[in-house]
């Protein structure tokens, strides 16, 4: 393995100034060549530097994915460092039956997957309702794997969403609360607490204060209060009534969540059926990811143009372009995907990792980022690998000509990244002008773009939930797939729990009360808000 990483990094010098246009100039069914299909889903990967060499190595590198996905698929405890068997793909895939240590989950999965169902119709046709009525707004409390999820996809599929109105709440400013209560009717809002632990300090004191707004008008509030949790006994202390729980196993992991219990917001608002689509795109992504050859393999080709852009080229971020509004969330969605699974510094055995972790993942729905960080993409020194994301057909016909031009610009920006613009055309630019002599150099220098910037565009057919499921499992599973090339645990996040642990130690230190064994600059900053609060 090590030999190989050598290699990959001896080859990508020995590319030297290679310009990704010369790829093409020698292949001329390199784009077919690189872009890889699986189930109605197209990753163009040919305006990247991988050549056939660089494939191959990093196909090598690649080959203990199959042994750790037959591992995770299988309800091995893969996730050592919190012994537990990884199993989210369980929760999209309720034909099957799927054994845990010789016991067979699926039929708790249905269960609670039909009971899901049944609640979400009820609040859909009214046979669940408000103190006041028929619910007419939702509002999902939670955070992180407990609120990006549903939140990015109810976005993503607006035209599917037929329930009640959604809202979700997860920072615990209280303006994100306050913002959301205001103007709602509580005797006709259900409140969904969403949190695997139920001890989330964020999720606790919004709900918290959800159930004070409530109870000053609603006789009985938890009545009102849904909670997606496996932690029963907690739930129970707040009062919410037993069927309107809905609990998952420690085998799904909080950013792995929205498949099940989670995912209640989401079926309520697109309804049960069209969950079940979603579901079974991600099922289908499974498929492809366990019976696909590594060369054919969409998850591990993702993966490996990943690990090539960030740890053998050394790119340090990669940017999430998606030229569709409604997947407006599908970045913030990915970073916590990718960087609470794979932003480690240690590797599955205890030891340093010798190799970077995964980058630092972001990005914007195009064309909006191109009015605003673009500029640095094209003509900054930092080179940044985009992924674009679009579909073939929009949602409305009748805006066809916008969909157009949204994708004419998403295949345009992949080519101007690729393809630049030379020192002699923006000369020849500035001469049209009527420049000269040095202030013609100074002009043009500043409209040349380098080019040679790799980019990856996946194209879908149209975003629909079945798609939206398949593109999340895909995510999904690159992330694993990268994580056991570099031997990475992508399934724990220690590294969330001392901002956690601090926070609470801070809070007595705002509110005057003896705190000791803090930093000076800490001390000084809490100070002064206390004197700016008098
Ligand atoms: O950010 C850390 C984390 O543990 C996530 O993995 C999880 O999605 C989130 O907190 C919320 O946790 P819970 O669902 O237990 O409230």
């Amino acid at each position: 393995m090590t030999d190989i990483w050598t290699r990959l990094t001896d080859h990508r010098k020995s590319q030297g100034a290679l310009r990704i246009e010369a790829l093409f100039a020698a292949d001329p069914a390199r784009a077919a060549g690189f872009s890889t299909r699986a189930e109605g889903l197209v990753l163009d990967w040919s305006k990247t530097s991988i050549d056939d060499t660089a494939r191959a190595l990093l196909l090598e590198l690649a080959q203990p994915v199959a042994e750790r996905r037959e591992a995770m698929f299988a309800g091995q405890r893969i996730n050592e460092t919190e012994d537990r068997a990884v199993l989210h793909t369980a929760l999209r895939n309720l034909d099957a039956s799927v054994m845990v240590e010789g016991q067979d989950v699926m039929p708790e999965v249905r269960a609670t997957h039909a009971r899901m169902g049944a609640f979400a119709q009820s609040v859909r046709d009214g046979s669940f309702a408000g103190q006041g009525g028929k619910i007419t707004d939702v509002i999902n409390i939670g955070i992180g794997g407990s609120d990006l999820g549903p939140a990015m996809a109810t976005r993503a599929l607006s035209p599917w969403h037929d329930g009640p109105r959604l809202h979700f709440v997860s920072n615990v400013d209280g303006a994100d609360i306050a913002d959301t209560i205001a103007g709602l009717d509580p005797a006709t809002t259900l409140v969904i607490v969403a949190s695997k632990t139920f001890t989330t300090i964020e999720t606790m004191t919004n709900a918290q204060t959800a159930l004070d707004w409530m109870a000053k008008t609603v006789a009985q509030p938890a009545a009102q209060f849904a909670a997606l949790s496996s932690a029963t006994d907690r739930t129970a202390e707040w009062g919410i009534d037993a069927a309107r729980v809905f609990g998952f196993e420690d085998w799904v992991g909080g950013r792995y969540s929205m498949w099940g219990p989670i995912g209640l917001s989401l079926m309520i608002a697109i309804g049960p059926g069209q969950f079940d689509r979603f579901l079974a795109g991600g099922a289908a992504m499974d498929r492809h990811f366990r019976q696909a050859p590594l060369a054919e393999n969409l998850p591990v080709i993702l993966a490996l143009v990943g690990i090539w852009h960030h740890q053998i080229c050394g790119y340090g971020t990669r940017a999430v372009l998606p030229y569709d509004n409604r997947l407006a969330r599908l970045p913030a969605y990915l970073q916590q995907l990718e960087m609470e699974s794979n932003g480690k510094r240690v590797a599955m055995d205890g030891s340093d990792l010798t190799l970077p972790s995964g980058p630092v993942v972001w990005g914007e729905p195009g064309t909006n980022g191109q009015h605003a960080f673009y500029q640095l993409i094209h003509q900054g020194t930092a080179i940044v690998p985009c992924e674009f994301i679009v579909a073939a057909r929009g949602h409305e016909p009748e805006l066809a000509h916008h969909h157009l031009l949204l994708t004419a610009n998403c295949l345009a920006q992949s080519e101007a990244l690729m393809r630049g613009r030379s020192l002699d055309v923006a000369l020849d630019l500035m001469r049209a002008k009527g420049l000269t002599g040095a202030e013609l150099e100074r002009q043009a220098r500043h409209r040349v773009f380098p080019g040679n910037r790799p980019s990856t565009t996946l194209l879908i057919a149209e975003l629909d939930p079945f798609t939206l499921g398949q593109i999340v499992a895909l995510y999904e599973h690159r992330v694993f797939a990268e994580g056991v090339i570099l031997g990475i645990n992508s399934f724990d996040q220690w590294g969330v729990e001392l901002g956690k642990e601090l926070a609470l130690k801070v809070a007595p230190l705002l509110e005057g009360k003896p705190a000791p064994g803090h930093d000076p600059s800490t001390e000084q900053l809490a100070a002064l808000i206390r004197a700016a609060r008098g």
